[in-house]
């Protein structure tokens, strides 16, 4: 269909970086799926919803009061950029991301950003379930140790106290959720090109993506 790259993977893996750099090449939209989860968990632990409560997480989901304006994430109007961004938020997207009837909700609002001149867009599913059909899928993977370290590091930057035994750990608890649940689970589509990042250099990693576009 149209010109969609698909950019998956487990979390700390670089593909936010690379998504961006992708995006600057090519002057494509972005599409961060994992910022949209991140907003639906902001919105379960802002209204103390229960995870049990599935009505309720639909309701949200279908009607969720976000917006992304550049590089901010406003919900009701509310700038929640580094909110979240928190590890608490980050558990509770994988949380609610497990809930077959949340992903469904989320749906059509990721499939909204195809738009002309094309999609970069970064996820677990990107690849599997929102655009089975994208003519690029890049599949990133690392090490559990490597990925908490570049975690770590992403953390440091943005001013936030880290433990890095606790970052690995919480890291690997949301990956094993990602990986197990049974809808969408972490896995490469069947057309997807693996990358294994463990030693390869943010550069490095750019340009065995850029190879790949529309060759
Ligand atoms: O990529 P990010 O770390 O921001 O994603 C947060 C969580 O949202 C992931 O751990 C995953 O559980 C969920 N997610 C998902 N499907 C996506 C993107 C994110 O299930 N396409």
């Amino acid at each position: 269909t149209e010109a969609i790259v698909t950019v998956d993977g487990p979390s700390g893996v670089g593909k936010g970086t690379l998504a961006q750099y992708l995006c600057c090449k090519t002057g494509f939209h972005l599409l961060d799926s994992g910022a949209i989860y991140r907003s639906l968990a902001y919105g379960v632990l802002d209204q103390d919803l229960a995870l049990d409560n599935l009505p309720g997480l639909v309701e949200l989901a279908e009607n969720l009061p976000v917006e992304f304006i550049e590089t901010s994430i406003l919900y009701q109007g509310q700038d929640i950029t580094a909110k979240v961004r928190t590890e608490e938020v980050a558990a509770m997207a994988s949380k609610v991301a497990a809930i077959p009837e949340v992903r469904a909700a989320l749906l059509k609002r990721q499939k909204d950003y195809a738009q002309p001149p094309g999609l970069i867009a970064d996820g677990r599913d990107m690849g599997t379930v929102v655009f089975p059909n994208a003519p690029v899928k890049l599949f990133l993977t690392a090490s559990a140790e490597e990925r908490a370290k570049r975690r770590v590091k992403q953390l440091k930057n943005q001013g936030v106290d880290v433990n890095i035994r606790q970052i690995t750990q919480d890291i690997m608890e949301r990956d094993e959720r990602d990986r197990t649940r049974k809808t969408s689970p972490l896995v490469p589509a069947d057309d997807a090109l693996e990358i294994d990042t463990t030693d390869l250099s943010i550069d490095e990693v750019c340009k065995l993506a850029m190879d790949q576009l529309w060759k």
